[in-house]
């Protein structure tokens, strides 16, 4: 989860370009942060706990074409400056920084301390330096010695080091995502591509299993196992700079939010052939299982729904880190539709992993191109949502549900018809993010705000929403928030409910509608302040947050109201709803 980044070229500015795209990469995790940067004198460290983003890129104005940085999500050790990467060397020659986790790092530990080693961090990273020394203390080169070490390394990780004396950054990738940036001026290594992406847009992506060396005037891809040369294709990245800032607004979730005015069109904007192919391969297999984590988990729940409602077929939901526990059921005809904004998270590609070792298809819904679970997948489908930077996903989410909804209508052979509505729920979206829908929510945030907790019942496809709404509210303003369904009130939750407990009811406008409102009023009838998010308005509402008729779309526009909820309740709360604490958007560990 932690953000890699480093440079090495013909510009003196190394460490200026590291510290500003790092900035860029803060959403992978941002409790700590470190720089390297090699200069005549040697290699300076520059580390601390915090936020990159309160560093100035000033401070780093020495002469240096050889740099490395990152910003750390925390796995092994707690958040202090002396875990935090970069590591050095005891020589002081060999500067690393990792993401993931290297699995037998106790074990190398031990013998490292049986070489006189002694340990400044509790980092597994640590024992990554010294055992590149150690090998290069046999005379090996500096690659030669870093591959030599990732030999010896179990686990899923990506490593980046720089090397003062050879001038040459070396990474190497098992399981954790790196990209190189080919630019004018040099190469550019980093775990996602709005680190370099003002300064090239020309990437070269490594895959598992491999190393790539640059003294910053040609690169080379190596096997690791092997040693041997890789060649690479070069591939022109579509995003662009402006997509990946936030222009005027205060955060980056308010400007996805916002985005949803035209995400969802895009969404819809799929190859005709592409999906039908996909609809085929639905209809053959036999038994589909679709499976994601967090917000995607929660999509995946709705598309249960869209498959059953829309085409009447039967698909099999988990979460994708419960998959392992499907495969007796996979068979070489089953398929796995794996949904992941990313394309990185640890879980799903283990779940693709489950799925292939029993010679099951995957068809990948994701939006970054490139990533690791779409060039592994036989079928994939972009979500085409642009860069999503802030931790809670909310365009890729909508996004997401409408990919498979569009699948759901192609399986009825009804494509036309599903982008028909994809175009015309966008539409209605658009309508929706007017400045007074959002005052006015904005106005209940304000009311709401000090209490604990807060429920969101739902029921039918609002069930998986109101589950989504709870993560959304938790992991952005801090605020304890349960989703149920409906119908499972009675069950036990309703025990929690006292006079003037704030409580959330979904509701659409279809033939679940008349139990739910029965639900919501067994919520009023113990005192709950009862906030309605429904195209009509019914007098048990307290308030009222209309939502548009949009048919077999509706979770897709009762959603919108919920993102801006929490958002202005992690502002009204005084939190940062871009950085939440404890959470990384990429999750790359299990
Ligand atoms: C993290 C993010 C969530 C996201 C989940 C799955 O928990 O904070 O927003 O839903 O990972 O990520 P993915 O990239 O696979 O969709």
């Amino acid at each position: 989860m932690c953000g890699i980044f480093g440079y090495s070229g013909k510009r003196q500015d190394g460490g200026k370009i590291v510290v500003e795209g790092l900035k860029n990469l803060e959403y992978r995790g941002y409790d700590s942060w470190g720089v390297a940067c090699t200069t005549k004198a040697g290699i300076t460290i520059r580390k601390d706990i915090g936020k990159i983003s309160t560093v100035s890129s000033d401070d780093f104005s020495e002469t240096c074409c050889l740099a490395l940085a990152h910003t750390r999500w925390a796995t092994h050790g707690g958040v202090t400056p002396a875990n935090a990467h970069p590591h050095l060397s005891r020589d002081g020659t060999v500067a690393v920084v990792h993401n993931g986790i290297i699995e037998n790092y106790a074990e190398l530990k031990e013998t490292l301390k049986t070489k006189g080693y002694t340990f400044v961090s509790q980092t597994d990273t640590e024992v990554i330096p010294y055992m590149i020394e150690e090998e290069m203390k046999s005379g090996k080169s500096f690659p030669d010695a870093f591959r030599n070490a990732c030999l010896q390394f179990h686990g899923r990780y990506a490593i980046l080091a720089l090397h003062q004396a050879s001038g040459m950054l070396i990474a190497a990738r098992t399981g954790s995502p790196l990209i190189v940036g080919v630019g004018k001026d040099g190469y550019y290594i980093a775990s996602d591509i709005p680190a370099f992406m003002e300064h090239t847009r020309t990437v070269q992506y490594l895959d598992d299993g491999e190393i790539v060396e640059t003294d910053g005037k040609k690169i080379t891809f190596r096997d690791i196992a092997t040693g041997e040369e890789r060649q690479k294709r070069e591939i022109q990245i579509t995003w662009t700079v402006e997509q990946a800032q936030k222009g005027d607004f205060a955060h980056f979730m308010l400007k996805e939010i916002m985005d949803q005015k035209e995400s969802i069109a895009r969404a819809a904007n799929q190859d005709e052939e592409e999906i039908m192919t996909i609809a085929q391969a639905i209809r053959n297999a036999k038994g589909t299982f679709l499976v994601g984590c967090g917000t995607a988990h929660k999509a995946c729940m709705a598309a249960e729904y869209f498959f059953s409602v829309v085409s009447g077929h039967h698909v099999n939901v988990c979460s994708a880190g419960e998959f392992k526990l499907y495969h007796h059921f996979l068979v070489p005809e089953s398929l796995l539709i794996v949904v992941s904004q990313s394309g990185e998270t640890a879980d799903v590609l283990e779940a693709m992993n489950v799925a292939k070792s029993k010679g099951a298809k995957v068809l990948a819904i994701v939006n970054v191109e490139g990533s690791s679970v779409a060039r592994a997948a036989d079928y994939t489908l972009r979500i085409n949502a642009g860069p999503e930077r802030a931790v809670a996903s909310t365009k890729a989410m909508t996004g997401q549900m409408s990919v498979m909804l569009l699948i759901a209508y192609a399986l009825k052979n009804a494509l036309h018809d599903g982008k028909t509505l994809l175009l015309e729920t966008g539409a209605l979206i658009n309508d929706m993010l007017n400045p007074r829908y959002v005052e006015r929510i904005a106005t209940i945030a304000g009311n709401i705000k000090r209490h604990e907790h807060l429920y969101i019942i739902g029921k039918s496809w609002h069930y998986p929403m109101a589950l989504e709404s709870a993560i959304k509210i938790q992991e952005v303003s801090y605020m304890h928030a349960e989703g149920f369904a409906g119908s499972e009130l009675k069950h036990g939750p309703i025990a929690l409910i006292e006079p003037g407990t704030p409580c959330i009811a979904l509701l659409g406008n279809d033939e679940v509608t008349s139990d739910m409102l029965n639900n919501a009023t067994e919520l009023k009838a113990r005192g709950a302040l009862l906030i309605g998010i429904a195209p009509k308005r019914h007098e048990i509402f307290d308030e009222w947050l209309k939502t548009p008729d949009a048919g077999a779309a509706q979770p897709i526009v009762t959603i919108i109201p919920i993102q801006i909820l929490a958002y202005e309740l992690a502002v009204q709360r005084g939190k940062d709803p871009d950085m939440p604490r404890n959470l990384a958007k990429s999750v790359t560990v299990k």
